[in-house]
């Protein structure tokens, strides 16, 4: 039986994946600050955990690990990562982890290790035009991200890439781009554009208003968990190490995102848009080295996982789901 250790196994993205190593048989472990919010976890050891701290991290790496998946971070949507108020916090908790989750799986001699890295470090130079973002894999460099949480992810990049030059660690990196579904956060001050759409359409009744950040033209582009995951395991699986983009081709402005999410809801509301953190002016994934590199892109219609992650939200914000808040 195959043993993976989940770093940030009560977090979004952790959650679904330590549920897909499940169903393919693996003994997982997680490890968090916190249990997941919405759903049990099916880890089958969980550590809370903080990662900052090198004694933890030793604790919890041993080498019976056939694979690391890092997903622990200080990181959140708009509102939380470019109004620059968290930046040391999210510069220092996320490099802190890194530093030693890392180290500690090379002297363990865990020598797979995934990290997830973000579209955030792209440069801010080629996302001006929200028409035709540029976020080809060799464009990062020279490198200018619009955010320190993007900085802190180009750094730690560089950190997994030089411990397997030196080290000989197998690493491979992801660049995730916005990726949502069910059971992510959708309140709270972290939580991202399609949530935080979907959330204010769940509140709001036939004929109110929904409050937009910007002129609600800017693009983006938003992959849904499952295709994350898949992705994930895929690139964990092959050869390449990457940096590879992880994320869907099909890019919107979020004025269309919202009109998406009050269709589905049956709902006509009206737009205000309102000054808000912003971020770079237009992203979209692209997809020309995941396609070479492992023969699969994500292909779902953005609609589809919508549809989804709006009758989730609906129901935490309108009380319908019947499993909430439970901690393992
Ligand atoms: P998340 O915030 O839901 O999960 C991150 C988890 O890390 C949280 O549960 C948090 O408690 C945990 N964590 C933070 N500090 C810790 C510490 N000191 N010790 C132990 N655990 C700690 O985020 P997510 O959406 O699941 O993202 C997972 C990873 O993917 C992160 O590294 C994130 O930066 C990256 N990423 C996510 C997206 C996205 O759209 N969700 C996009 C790009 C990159
Ligand atoms: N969060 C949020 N909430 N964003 C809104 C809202 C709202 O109510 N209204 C409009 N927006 C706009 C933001 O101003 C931003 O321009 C756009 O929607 C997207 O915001 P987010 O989804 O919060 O973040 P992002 O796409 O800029 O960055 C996210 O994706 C990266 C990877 O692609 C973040 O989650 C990063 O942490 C992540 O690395």
């Amino acid at each position: 039986m195959k043993r993976a250790l989940v770093c940030g196994a009560g977090g979004f993205i952790g959650n679904h994946l330590v549920s897909r190593l499940k169903r393919e048989g693996y003994w997982v472990r997680g490890a968090d600050l916190k249990y997941p919010e919405y759903s049990a976890t099916e880890a089958d050891d969980f550590a809370i955990v903080d990662l900052r701290d090198p004694a933890s991290c030793r604790a919890i790496i041993d080498c019976r690990f056939d694979e690391i998946y890092q997903l622990a971070a200080d990181m959140g949507g708009a509102g939380y990562i470019f109004t620059g108020e968290n930046d040391a916090h999210v510069m220092h908790n996320s490099a802190t982890i890194n530093l030693n989750v890392l180290d500690v799986a090379s002297k363990r001699n865990c020598k797979r290790i995934f990290y997830s890295s973000s579209a955030c470090i792209y440069p801010e130079h080629n996302q001006k035009d929200p028409s035709a973002p540029v976020t080809s894999e060799a464009s990062a460099y020279p490198a200018n991200p619009d955010s320190e949480y993007g900085w802190e992810k180009l750094f730690s990049e560089r950190l997994y890439l030089a411990y397997h030059r030196n080290l000989g660690m197998d690493v491979r990196v992801a660049r995730y781009h916005n990726i949502f579904g069910p059971l992510g956060t959708w309140t709270g001050g972290r939580e991202k554009a399609p949530a935080a759409i979907c959330r204010k359409v769940a509140e709001a009744r036939d004929g109110d208003t929904i409050e937009i950040w910007g002129d609600g033209e800017q693009t983006r582009s938003f992959l849904f968990i499952d295709e994350c995951i898949e992705g994930t395991l895929r690139l964990m699986r092959s050869n390449f190490l990457g940096p590879v983009n992880i994320g869907s081709e099909e890019m919107l402005t979020i004025n269309q995102l919202a009109d998406m999410a009050m269709i589905i809801a049956g709902k006509t509301l009206r737009k205000r848009h309102i000054p808000g953190p912003m971020g770079v002016r237009g992203r979209n994934s692209d997809n020309q080295l995941i396609r070479r590199v492992l023969g699969w892109e994500p292909s779902q219609p953005l609609v589809v996982g919508l549809e989804q992650t709006y009758q989730w939200i609906d129901g935490q914000v309108n009380g319908k789901n019947e499993v909430d808040s439970i901690a393992a």
